[in-house]
């Protein structure tokens, strides 16, 4: 089973929404995957998804309130097939903590996505909140599609 981790700064906002998101494309797609986040920073770290988000989420009926925040650690190169960062700050701050001999891919979510936005904008600061579930369903419908083309399941 394939697992994929979703990074970006709080864990409150963006990884959390996409956690949920892919889970719920991912069950539709009768993808079994493992899908979790984590925020480079600890600010936020045992708390729920920011009440915001989480209102615009379940518009959608996507349910964020189980989700607590934790810190990427280390070792999730090593427990992970495939990281997920919303914004090159975030793939900036990964990229001191990659164990040496690691290679878990870690890419822009907006990698799996065909339009011409190039990160996940931050609605903790936008408070576009719809803007930004816009998105992460598009980019997660694009990694549902790559997880079918390429990852061996
Ligand atoms: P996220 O948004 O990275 O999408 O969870 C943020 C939430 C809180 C903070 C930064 C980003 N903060 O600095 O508290």
């Amino acid at each position: 089973m394939k697992k994929i981790l979703f990074v970006c700064l709080g864990n409150i906002c963006r990884s959390p929404c996409a956690e949920a998101v892919l889970r719920q494309k991912a069950c539709e797609a009768g993808l079994d995957l493992v899908i979790d986040s984590a925020g480079t920073g600890d600010w936020h770290v045992g708390k729920p998804p920011y009440a915001p988000m989480q209102a615009a989420a379940s518009k959608r009926v996507y349910d964020l309130s189980s989700l607590r925040a934790r810190q990427f650690d280390r070792t999730d190169f090593e427990r992970f097939d495939l990281i997920v960062a919303m914004d090159g700050e975030n793939l900036g701050n990964l990229a001191p903590l990659r164990p040496s001999g690691e290679c878990t891919p870690a890419v822009l979510f907006t990698s799996f996505y065909d339009g011409t936005q190039t990160f996940v904008p931050d609605p903790y600061y936008t408070e576009d909140y719809d803007g930004t579930l816009d998105l992460i369903e598009a980019c997660s419908d694009g990694l549902v599609r790559y997880i079918q083309a390429n990852l061996k399941l």
